[in-house]
């Protein structure tokens, strides 16, 4: 197997219902944060961390995704027409930036049932599987992070997060033991067990499995294998699960600021937060809330 990363395959075939109506058309991963679709920061997430192959797994609404990374001539040659260059940078950057492929995940069946589907386009390579509802502000960024620590071990390697004990049933939680990594054992961890959305009194930790993986095609088989899981899906942390009689399997608390694009009140913090940084609209933004009678 080479030990290089040049993959990274993005989920965005999930019915996305806690965004209906907005979501019956088109998938989630195209709501924008301001001004760029969700799936646009992880994919330039990707490319800041070195990655350039981009696999891109859809369901319904999949034109507009192929849409918005494919060269639209006409928008282009309008922009020219009319001087706007700044635009038309801004349109053609990140299509110039990438190689993107698409797989068809035809029913949603889960998360794992998603990556699945990517097997073929792997092949024998380690590879990235990004959340893009999931959008996290780091320098360097996460994904970077955590291809450092495959770099180091070349072991599969998760992103983790605490989350306070009220959300722990929304995510999946790890049981894991702290390993020197870098001067210090808080960040890196070997993974004991994962339970997907347990109940608060029975989860082994307040550490959260956040969308950022770097795994090897040994997925694959586990996730066959652990089938369907909760609700019927066919969830990645049973493959996961599978892979811990085998070779270490790491999570990295990653340094940086993630938002839960998935979810409406998390949209809206990170819509809040990622215009208030913003240079051309910033200022004008945050006078507004500041009239704000809150
Ligand atoms: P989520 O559970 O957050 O997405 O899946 P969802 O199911 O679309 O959203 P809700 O809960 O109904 O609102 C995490 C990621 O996995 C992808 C989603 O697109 C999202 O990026 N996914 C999920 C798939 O690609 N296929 C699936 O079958 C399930």
């Amino acid at each position: 197997m080479s030990l290089k990363v040049r993959k990274a395959v993005f989920p965005a075939a999930g019915l996305g219902t806690r965004f209906l109506p907005a979501t019956k058309a088109q998938p989630k991963e195209m709501l924008p944060l301001v001004d760029k679709p969700l799936i646009q920061y992880g994919v330039e997430e990707a490319v800041r961390s070195g990655i350039r192959q981009i696999v891109i797994v859809t369901g319904r609404g999949k034109t507009a995704i192929e849409d918005h990374f494919d060269v639209s001539f006409e928008l282009e040659h309008l922009l020219e027409s009319r001087n706007r260059h700044d635009l038309l940078a801004a349109v053609r950057q990140i299509s110039d930036m990438i190689e993107v492929a698409y797989v068809r995940q035809r029913e949603a069946l889960g998360l794992g049932h998603a990556v699945l589907r990517a097997r073929e386009i792997v092949g024998e390579e380690p590879f990235a599987v990004v959340l893009s509802d999931d959008v996290i502000a780091a320098e360097p960024p996460a994904l970077r992070q955590l291809l450092d620590v495959w770099e180091r071990f070349h072991a599969p390697v998760l992103a983790l997060m605490e989350v306070p004990a009220e959300s722990i049933p929304n995510y999946g939680i790890v049981a894991a033991e702290p390993v020197e990594y870098d001067g210090t054992r808080d960040r890196l961890y070997r993974i004991l067990d994962l339970v997907e959305k347990p109940p608060r009194d029975q989860a082994p930790s307040n550490l959260a499995i956040i969308g950022r993986y770097v795994l090897t095609p040994e997925i694959f088989p586990a996730i066959e294998a652990a089938g369907p899981g909760a609700l019927g899906e066919i969830q990645l942390t049973d493959g996961l699960r599978r892979l811990l009689d085998g070779s270490p399997l790491y999570g990295y608390r990653f340094r940086g600021t993630r938002y839960d694009a998935g979810d409406k009140l998390g949209f809206l913090i990170a819509t809040v937060e990622f215009a208030l940084r913003r240079e051309d609209l910033g200022s004008a933004f945050r006078a507004y809330l500041k009239t704000l009678k809150l």
